[in-house]
């Protein structure tokens, strides 16, 4: 099963691919978390994504494309996978379909999450970060055991540099004028499945695992 994950930052992308990795034992790949690990190991990739990151902005597409395809043709990925922030712009999508293509595969599903931006700002601004193992949390809507503390590996939660209200701002603008027109993309490849992710995490799940199947 090879699913993309579509939808503005904070939709909750991340938090739903995990569910999806947990239930179906597909592996989640998500840019966004490939560049923060390069940035925490300090890699020429890393460094370069940065200065994009920071600032809200896309990292440009040829850094970002044959990554991707270069994972997605490793062994994990043999029964398929849930792409989370990729891709982002029309031209990964065409590179993405090409790929694939050329391996006489395609995709099977895109799952738009949908949240109004007005909602956004608020998720964002509770969202906490794992610094050891990015895993992903809400100090209301999905708090830790122990304030400030990671669950799963007891790292430290911090606030995402990006996450900030006037950079999610800039973010939102960048996803309304690159990313939001995959939505007409794969609508055309007739595999947009579109939930509404304003309901709680569970309730999200259960709508997209009614897509999946059991
Ligand atoms: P990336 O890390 O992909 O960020 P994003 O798309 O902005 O999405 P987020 O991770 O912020 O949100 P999400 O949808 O995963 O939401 P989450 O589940 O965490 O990318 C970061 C940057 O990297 C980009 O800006 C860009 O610079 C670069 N980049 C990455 N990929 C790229 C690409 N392909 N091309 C170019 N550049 C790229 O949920 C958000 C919060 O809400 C959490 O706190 C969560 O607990 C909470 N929450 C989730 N669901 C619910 C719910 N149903 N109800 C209440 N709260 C909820
Ligand atoms: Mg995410």
């Amino acid at each position: 099963m090879k699913i993309v994950m579509l939808g503005a930052p904070g939709a909750g992308k991340g938090t739903q691919a995990k569910m999806i990795v947990e239930k179906y034992g597909i592996p989640q790949i998500s840019t966004g978390d490939i560049f923060r690990a390069n940035i925490k190991n300090g890699t020429e990739l890393g460094k370069k994504a940065k200065t994009y990151m920071d600032q809200g902005a896309l990292v440009p597409d040829e850094l970002v494309v044959d990554l991707v395809v270069d994972r997605l043709s490793q062994d994990d990925c043999k029964n398929g996978y849930v792409l989370d922030g990729f891709p982002r712009t029309i031209p990964q999508a065409e590179a993405l379909t090409a790929a694939l293509a050329a391996q006489g595969e395609k995709l099977d599903y895109a799952i738009d999450v949908e949240v109004p931006d007005e909602n956004i700002v608020n998720r964002m601004s509770g969202r906490r970060a794992c610094v050891n193992c990015g895993g992903t949390y809400h100090i209301v809507f999905n708090p830790t055991k122990v304030e400030g503390i990671c669950d799963a590996c007891g790292g430290k939660l911090i606030l995402r540099d990006d996450d900030k209200p006037e950079t999610v701002q800039h973010r939102l603008s960048v996803y309304h004028a690159q990313t939001q027109p995959l939505i007409d993309y794969y609508k055309a490849e007739g595999i947009l499945k579109a939930v509404d992710g304003t309901k709680n995490m569970a309730d999200v799940f259960a709508d997209i695992t009614a897509i999946l199947g059991e």
